[in-house]
């Protein structure tokens, strides 16, 4: 069935590559995005790519009337929730700033739908929910308790849809807990580009290897890992988001409130990482070993059997594709 699915936050990494993923698997995509952590010229270019437009609305995904009137306007059929401020460190200065914008927006979005009678929502969570997990691979039905603010908007959000999918048969949710997003489409035209400084490993080590920085920062490198460093399971950004298409495509009358992992289900340590960036790129990425940082953990790694079975979904490109494709889109 072709949905016309509103992602809020699509003009972001992860929401702009997923436009491009809706439209080449035939659906019709209408975002709405603050632009408070992206700019609307990779939905120009994901329009360029596929052929196929995008309806873009400049603004706030917690203002529910202007969610409705999208929706509405555009006959949308399904969601997937994206917006969301994400830098971990940051949460913990700006607590209010980060429930405020997460929860604000989930629950704006979430009434908006019902009132227009709109029940298809796929929620953007994340592996930080389960905080320091007990061990690895991590399965779906493993404790969870984040550990940061930002971790705890994500776990609170998952405790509101499931509350939301139990109180009308109507609902159809799906929260998909990433694991570590890296990579680009292979066209090298959309990229991870947040505005002002980058929080995540990879962007960090993009920016030394195109010489816009000194070095990268390791924290930590007497982990009890494999080298010391953390261990996290990175995912193609294009597997990714071709499994929002997969769970969006499986939902169906009474499928209700479902959880998966999306993750390689493969642990890769940051001093791999930096390996595998200086063999895709040739240069040599400059590091410095710094202290552990508060509220770090050893590793992060999926047990994504769950989503291979149910979604008939698997990861399909190895982190030497995301390095090389991350290193084209530079
Ligand atoms: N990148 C990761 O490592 C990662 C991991 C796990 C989960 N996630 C989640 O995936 C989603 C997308 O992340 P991303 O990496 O693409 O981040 P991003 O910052 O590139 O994209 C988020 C987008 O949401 C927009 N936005 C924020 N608040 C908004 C609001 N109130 N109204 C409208 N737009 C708003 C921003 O402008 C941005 O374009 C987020 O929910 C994030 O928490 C990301």
């Amino acid at each position: 069935m072709t949905e016309t699915v509103l992602v809020t936050g699509g003009a972001g990494y992860i929401g702009s590559h997923t436009a491009l993923a809706l439209l080449e698997a035939g659906h019709r995509v209408v975002v709405i995005d603050n632009l408070i952590n992206s700019r609307p010229g990779a939905l120009a270019e994901v329009e360029d790519l596929t052929g196929h437009p995008i309806v873009f609305v400049e603004g706030d995904a917690t203002d529910e009337k202007l969610v409705e009137h999208t929706i509405r306007e555009n006959a949308v059929t399904a969601v997937i929730h994206m917006a969301a401020l994400k830098a971990v460190g940051e949460s913990v200065e700006k607590p209010l700033d980060y429930y405020g914008n997460n929860l604000e927006s989930a629950i704006a979005t979430l009434a908006a739908m019902r009132t227009c009678d709109v029940w298809k929502f796929v929620f953007s969570s994340s592996a930080t929910v389960y905080g320091d997990p007990e061990s690895n691979p991590i399965p779906e039905t493993a404790a969870i308790g984040a550990a940061s603010p930002y971790g705890r908007t994500k776990e609170m959000i998952e405790m509101i849809i499931e509350d939301v999918a139990a109180s009308d048969d109507r609902w159809q949710i799906t929260s998909l807990r990433y694991f570590n997003p890296i990579g680009a489409h292979e066209s090298g035209r959309i990229a991870e580009s947040p505005i002002g400084k980058p929080n995540n490993l990879m962007p960090m080590v993009m920016d030394v290897a195109a010489g816009r920085r000194e070095k990268v920062l390791v924290y930590g490198n007497d982990w009890p890992t494999i080298d010391g460093t953390g261990v996290r399971d990175y995912i193609h950004v294009m597997d990714l988001v071709e499994g929002h298409v997969a769970a969006l495509e499986q939902m169906t009358d009474g499928s209700g409130y479902q959880v998966f992992n999306l993750g390689q289900g493969r642990g890769t340590s940051v001093l791999e990482l930096i390996a595998a960036v200086e063999e895709a790129t040739g240069f040599a990425i400059n590091y410095e070993i710094v202290g552990r940082r508060a509220g770090d953990i050893a590793e992060c790694v999926a047990d994504p059997r769950l989503a291979n079975e149910q979604l008939g979904w698997k990861t399909r490109r190895t982190t030497a594709d995301a390095c090389r494709d991350s290193w084209n889109s530079q």
